[in-house]
């Protein structure tokens, strides 16, 4: 197997991966961010828990990191004004929730409405990734609201107005030069709950 080849099939992980908003909370302040690095990782049905993939450069992460408190959301198949909002900007410049509406979560975090579904979490444990970190949760509560299908990468992609896509590839290429000089530095600490 090539690596190209590799690369194409690790894709495949993106492709169907649900899109989803991450909402935190941080000595008062919160924010959110779009995320597709949330998979399963409990066999035990009553024991939920998910492995949810957050970059260092990411405003957010230090809100989870620090808090060990998130609030994940998938969206509507047509939700693509959410995924702009938490997903292009950052919360370092904007206020995310200004326009948005939501509720306090029984974790503090933001509950954003009108959304698919959302689960509230806890941090149990992670690792350092490099240029990201991969946090254990355990999902402590939850609501669906919606009996239809949640967006995934591949209808953001398919779906989305073209304008975005291109905005956001070019963030991505940002995203990228930040995370190659720190992508091999993996630290074997670890992580303090
Ligand atoms: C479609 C899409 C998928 C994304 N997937 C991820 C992801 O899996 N993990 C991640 O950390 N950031 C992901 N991002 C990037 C963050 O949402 C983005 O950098 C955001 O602006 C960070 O906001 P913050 O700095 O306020 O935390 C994604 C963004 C979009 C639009």
């Amino acid at each position: 197997m090539s690596t190209s080849e590799g690369s194409a099939i690790a894709g495949i992980f993106w492709s169907y991966s649900p899109v989803v908003v991450i909402t935190s909370k941080l000595d008062g302040q919160i924010n959110g961010q779009v995320a597709v690095t949330v998979v399963t990782s409990s066999i035990v049905g009553s024991i939920p828990r998910l492995i949810v993939g957050i970059w260092k450069g990411n405003y957010t992460h230090s809100f989870i990191y620090k808090s060990k408190k998130l609030n994940i959301h998938l969206l509507k198949k047509d939700q693509f004004d959410l995924v702009k909002n938490f997903g292009f900007y950052t919360g370092r410049d904007k206020d995310k929730f200004k326009d948005i509406s939501y509720k306090r979560g029984n974790n503090n975090c933001p509950v954003i409405e009108g959304v698919h579904s959302y689960m509230e979490c806890d941090v149990l444990n992670a690792m350092d990734g490099g240029d990201m970190t991969p946090f254990l949760v355990k999902v402590s509560d939850g609501k669906l609201y919606s009996s239809g299908d949640w967006m995934t990468l591949s209808d953001f992609y398919n779906y989305a107005p073209p304008e975005w896509i291109a905005e956001y590839d070019q963030k991505l290429s940002k995203s990228i030069q930040y995370s190659m000089p720190i992508i091999h530095n993996i630290s074997h600490e670890p992580f303090k709950p």
